[in-house]
């Protein structure tokens, strides 16, 4: 299922951007993920858990920093729905957050989220701008 550890596991051929700032990032997250992930099965205690799952979300608010800046500097013409998608993302994850504070775990739908995060977000989304500001770059190159 959407949970099992393989699922949250950096993986270059899959994930990959061909952007070393940002693929360096993601690798980050997706072992942040994987952290969170790791304790929820070995049933750590809230502490522990709020904790990872604060390192995550800092994270993941300073990568989508990261990335619009990215955007913005080759004028990826998706910009703004990209970054509400990553406000999106932070204000979901906030409600786990808060669920996690109130009671101690974390439910199989934070995983699920985490999932779609992954493959919906990271490996699509994302690469849909990497694969433009390469266009662009390519474009440059040969004028
Ligand atoms: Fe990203
Ligand atoms: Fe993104």
């Amino acid at each position: 299922m959407a949970h099992t550890l393989e699922f949250i596991k950096w993986d270059r051929a899959r994930y990959g951007l061909d952007i070393p700032a940002i693929d360096r990032e993601h690798e980050s997250l997706v072992e942040l993920m994987g952290t969170v992930h790791t304790l929820h099965q070995a049933q750590a205690g809230r502490a522990a858990l709020c904790a990872a799952l604060g390192d995550l979300l800092a994270f993941a608010r300073r990568h989508f920093a990261t990335e619009e800046a990215y955007m913005a500097r080759t004028a990826y013409a998706e910009l703004a729905g990209h970054a509400r998608l990553h406000q999106q993302i932070l204000e979901r994850a906030g409600t786990f957050a808060a669920e996690l504070e109130r009671t101690g775990t974390l439910s199989h739908e934070f995983f699920d989220f985490l999932a779609v995060w992954l493959h919906g977000h990271m490996a699509g989304l994302d690469a849909q701008y990497a694969v433009d500001s390469a266009g662009a770059a390519a474009r440059t190159a040969t004028r």
